[in-house]
């Protein structure tokens, strides 16, 4: 049975990692759970999912406390965090501290939680540092490991469970209406299920030889926001609109709103993140990522999955802390 550490279990995407990995149908999956509280709640409902799951003391700002983590498993996932790392620096510096552990411990299969790397592809017009942040961190990473797999993901849909909750209104015709806004007009929004991203590692886990060394780029769909309020509304029957916002209109709000964003105080670049992939856009081959996941959920099979009908969900442990969204 292989030995898989994940770095970041406790969190949002760590927790489906995990029981993705314990679900797999082979059986065949052991997880040390890396948290820096391993008496903590997250810890603790962790190994009461499994008793293949124990949760080991690690902080990824010391890499000493990761090698002792590593020592003897057959696999690494990371999903380091921005948020409490701080800053672009500190998120790299963390992630490099991940990948020399594994060298130091000769575990060979790394798999890295990345995002689209903005500042290459938009020829540094635009920076998203919690994007580039691990983008680059990515790059380091495959050239001191060759066999690392990096996972390449995109924005939750869960986020509409907590920083992008649709707001609640009375509709015109009297009853509830939920409306849905961002400045991704009617560009498509490639977004990705946190069950769906536990699936795709505990695939590149179980295919180790097929995605050594690869990027794998993954997600779940890419509708429009007008989809995503119409689905919505037929699912779960509760009106749902979408109303786009400027992107001028989304900085004014982000700049009034978001305050602490480390490396951005005014929170210009969750702007430049809608910019990015509102005009880049984050391209997917759902053809290639349906072959390695054949259960990959669309925003209506995810509605359907979850259940969810508008209300908050406690979803990223980052957010809930600082917002109580
Ligand atoms: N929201 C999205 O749409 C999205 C999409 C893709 C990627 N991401 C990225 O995902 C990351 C956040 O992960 P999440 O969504 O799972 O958030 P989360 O629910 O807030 O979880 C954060 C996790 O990071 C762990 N952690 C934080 N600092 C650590 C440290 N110094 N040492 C060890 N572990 C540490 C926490 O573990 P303990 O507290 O137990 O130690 C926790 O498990 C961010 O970098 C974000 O950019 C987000």
């Amino acid at each position: 049975m292989k030995t898989i550490a994940v770095v970041g279990a406790t969190g949002a995407m760590g927790r489906s990692i995990v029981q993705s990995l314990i679900d797999h149908p082979s059986n065949g999956f052991r997880v040390r759970a890396l948290t820096r509280n391993p008496m903590g709640k997250r810890a603790k409902e962790l190994e009461n999912y499994s008793d293949r799951i124990v949760a080991v003391q690690a902080d990824t700002s010391d890499q000493k406390s990761l090698e002792e983590a590593f020592r003897g498993v057959d696999g690494v996932f990371c999903n380091t965090d921005y948020w409490t790392a701080g800053s672009h620096v500190q998120e790299v510096v963390q992630s490099i501290n991940v990948a020399t552990a594994c060298l130091k411990e000769s575990v060979e299969h790394l798999v890295y939680s990345s995002l689209e790397y903005v500042s290459a592809i938009t020829k540094s017009t635009l920076a998203v540092p919690y994007f580039d942040s691990k983008a680059e961190s990515a790059e380091y990473i495959q050239a001191i490991l060759p066999k690392a797999t990096i996972l390449v993901t995109a924005p939750y849909y869960e986020n509409f469970m907590g920083y992008a909750l649709p707001e609640k209104r009375e509709g015109s015709e009297g009853g509830v209406e939920f409306v849905f806004r961002d400045p991704m007009a009617d560009k498509p929004y490639t977004m990705v299920a946190l069950d769906d991203i536990g699936r795709f590692t505990a695939y590149a886990f179980s295919e180790f030889e097929s995605v050594k060394g690869k990027k794998l780029f993954v997600a779940s769909g890419s509708p429009t926001m007008m989809e995503i309020a119409e689905t919505f509304s037929s699912v779960t029957g509760i009106k749902a609109v979408y109303e786009p916002m400027s992107l001028k209109e989304f900085r004014e709000k982000s700049r009034a709103t978001v305050n602490d964003i480390p490396d951005s105080p005014d929170g210009e670049f969750v702007g430049n993140m809608f910019e990015f992939i509102r005009d880049y856009g984050i391209d997917r081959d759902y053809e290639f990522i349906k072959s390695i996941n054949p259960e990959v959920m669309d925003f209506e099979k995810w509605l359907r999955h979850t259940g969810w009908k508008g209300e908050p969900v406690g979803v990223q442990n980052y957010f809930v802390t600082q917002t109580g969204k």
